[in-house]
This record gives structure tokens, sequence and C-alpha cells, in this order.
């Protein structure tokens, strides 16, 4: 297997067994170089400056929207808003589109398997515009049915929400089917690609999705640098989330003319060191490859699955095939709390996520009030899943139960 551990600075040479990939990913040098390159040679503030440093720092940043664009497969630049993270891209569009579209009597179609961030947005549209809030659950394995989707999808149903691979269970969900009928019925579609975008090639064109979300975090990027697709001609008549500096045309004492897209939407001095880290970040992956990240995911999520399988008290969430994890293994010991299992695995300097993992909704609609994660990236080894597997093995006995 090639060695890409080399190429991150915190795991190169480290005895860190990192499995929380999902909740945010480790950044190679490449990443941190093109950031302090940014910071050493291009510093001023983009959009701004007409000096050539200013000028230079609005080409880093710009730059980095078109790459942006062309990872996405997006039509126009002017549809790549850079945000925080997807969280803030979530809260825009509710804000911005939710508030102003929705009125009593419409609904909201929102996936079981959502985080909060594309959960609670919602519920505050729908506290203050009346729209209700209808809820598609999925089966024990975390799949979704057909007659559900068709079954909840009306001409009531202006906007449904769903990731389009879930941050618990690592499922690809049906995303195409779900847009396909919500466009049927006239309704708009908001996908979380948090999950997915590290892991599979997210097209938005194929995808036909009106607004898709993701963060640069859980893909190599800085923290803090995220990204809003959203078609062109639901941006352009979405009043803006964030009003202030070079987000105008003009202003006058009582009122103002908004710039054009995509900088409507991007208020204030904008993460210039985490524009140009995001594009270093997708030039890297891209460099690695979907099949080469596809493949080394599998190999390793079903080397663990296969060996947690044949640990007595252990109890794997979701499906029973490795390939239809993506690298995300939510999982339970018998009499044991998720958190207990997170401090014996890190004793070991295994790295695991426990708790609800920001979606409450699932784990009760599983049945389950909290788990102990597992997530990998193409950069994990084979011996950083034996480490995990081997200590697991020893858990229920550390914690006093029998063999
Ligand atoms: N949403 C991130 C996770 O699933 C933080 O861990």
């Amino acid at each position: 297997m090639t060695d890409y551990k080399k190429d991150f600075p915190l795991l190169a040479g480290s005895d860190i067994a990192y499995l929380d990939n999902a909740a945010t990913a480790q950044r190679p040098e490449a990443v941190l170089k093109a950031v302090e390159d940014f910071y050493t040679k291009k510093n001023a503030n983009p959009l701004r400056g007409l000096y050539e440093l200013g000028i230079e720092a609005t080409e880093a940043y710009e730059a980095a929207r078109e790459r942006v664009r062309e990872f996405i497969n997006a039509g126009k630049t002017s549809e790549v808003v850079f945000t925080r993270n997807s969280t803030e891209s979530l809260n825009l569009i509710a804000y911005s589109y939710g508030l102003t579209s929705l009125k009593a009597g419409d609904e909201i179609l929102i996936s079981i398997d959502n985080h909060h961030s594309n959960i609670l947005p919602w519920q505050m549209v729908s506290r203050q515009t009346g729209a209700k809030l209808v809820y598609l659950e999925c089966q024990p394995d975390g799949s979704y049915r057909d007659e559900d989707m068709e079954a909840l999808v009306t001409e009531k149903t202006k906007i449904a929400a769903m990731p389009q691979i879930s941050n618990v269970l690592g499922r690809r969900n049906p995303v195409e089917k779900l847009t396909k009928l919500v466009h049927e019925k006239g309704g708009v579609i908001v996908i979380d690609a948090a999950q997915s975008a590290p892991h599979i090639p997210v097209d938005v064109q194929a995808l036909d999705a009106d607004f898709l979300v993701f963060s640069g975090h859980k893909l190599m990027a800085p923290m803090g640098i995220g990204v809003l697709y959203g078609k062109e001609t639901l941006l352009d008549a979405m009043p803006p989330f964030l009003t202030g500096g070079e987000m105008i045309d003009s202003v006058s004492r009582e009122s103002a003319v908004f710039a054009e897209l995509p900088h409507k939407f991007e208020a204030g001095t904008v993460n210039g060191g985490g524009a140009v880290g995001l594009q270093a970040a997708i030039d890297y992956l891209m460099n690695v490859g979907f099949d080469e990240v596809r493949k080394r995911e599998e190999l390793l999520t079903t080397r663990a699955m296969t060996a947690m399988q044949q640990i007595p008290g252990v109890h794997i969430q979701g499906s029973d095939k490795p390939e239809e994890h993506n690298g995300i293994i939510s999982f339970t010991v018998d009499g044991v709390h998720p958190h207990d299992i997170a401090s014996i695995l890190d004793a070991a300097n295994v790295n695991v996520r426990a708790g609800h993992h920001c979606a409450q909704p699932l784990l009760k609609h599983l049945g389950v009030f909290a788990t102990a994660r597992a997530s990998f990236a193409f950069y994990n080894t084979e011996e950083d899943i034996d480490r995990f597997v081997q200590n697991l093995k020893e858990i229920r006995r550390k914690m006093g139960y029998g063999e």
C-alpha cells in the first residue's frame, strides 16, 4: 500500500491511529504550505486592494473558487459561495431561501439521517413560517424505500433535505431519486455533501442539485472554510444572509444595492487562506484520485468489519456490507458506554468519536442513545485497523465482563 501518511505532518512518524476522519480530516503538507504561501507572499484583503498585492490576493481567492467549481462541476463560479462550513451554508439557505419562500401549509421533508445542521435550520423556518416538518424514515440498515419517498413528496413539499452520505451510518443515500420526485412536484432539494465530497465524486449538474453544501475541514482543508453551491436563478432571487462590507454595489443612508453573485453572500473580510488551502486540498485529493480513495477505504472497512463481526458483544449499526459504509462504522459494545469505548481505545492511541454524532433523531430512530464511531480515510493503514480491532476485543474484559 502507498504510504500516504508521510504527506501528513501530524501522522508521519506518529503512533496515532487516527480514526475520526468523519469529524475532521488531517491536513497534508501541501495544504499547510499553500496557506503559509498565501500569508507570507499574497496577504492583503481580497476583493478590495487595488494595488499589486491586493490584486494577487483577489486572484488567489477567485482561483480557489474556480477550482471548487470544477471539483463539483458547477456551471458557473457565481454559483459557488464561500462560507465557514456546511452549517453556515445550510443556515444561509434556511434564512435567505426558507424564510422568504415558505408559508403555512407548506412542508419541509427531512430525511431522518440528517446531521443536526440540516435539521435545526428547518425547525427555525418551520417555527417562523408555519411550514410543517415531515420526516422521511430509513430502514434499520439505513436504506430508504422508494415507496416512502413517493408517498411523502407531494405538491406541499417545498424543500427536501438529505445528506448524500450519512455521518453515522456511512450509507450513500438515494439523493438522485429524491431530487427527481421533489422536482416533479415543484420543490427544491438541499443536499448535504459534508461526508460525501471527501469520498466520492460530487457533480451538482448530474445530481440536478438546487443547493449543495460541504465543509473544507473534512476534505483536508483548513477549518473555517466551507462551500454553498446554489443554482444561479435561486441565489439571484435570494436576499443576503449577512450584510456588511464588500457585499454591496452602493450604499446610501437608507438603503443599499447588493453586489452580484457570489459576493452578495460573502459579507466582510473573506477567508483567503482557507480558500487557497481548500484549493490545495482538492488538488491533493484529485491527485490521489477517487478510485484509489474508494479502493483503500473499502479495503480498510472490510478488514475492520470482518474482524468486528467476530467480537462477542460488538454491534455495527447500519448495513452489514462494508461497501455500503463509505469508511464509517458506528458501533456499540454490550454493557459499555461509548465514551468508555473511546477512552479505552485512546489509551492505545486509537482515536474514535463517541456520542450522538449530532444526529439524535437518527439514533433515536435506530433505538440507540449513542455509539462509538470509527471513520477511515485513504491515508489510514491496515496497522491502524488492526490496533483498533485488537483493543476493541479487550474492552469488555477491561470493563469487568467475562469472555
Ligand atoms: N459532523 C461531524 C461528525 O460527524 C463533526 O463528526
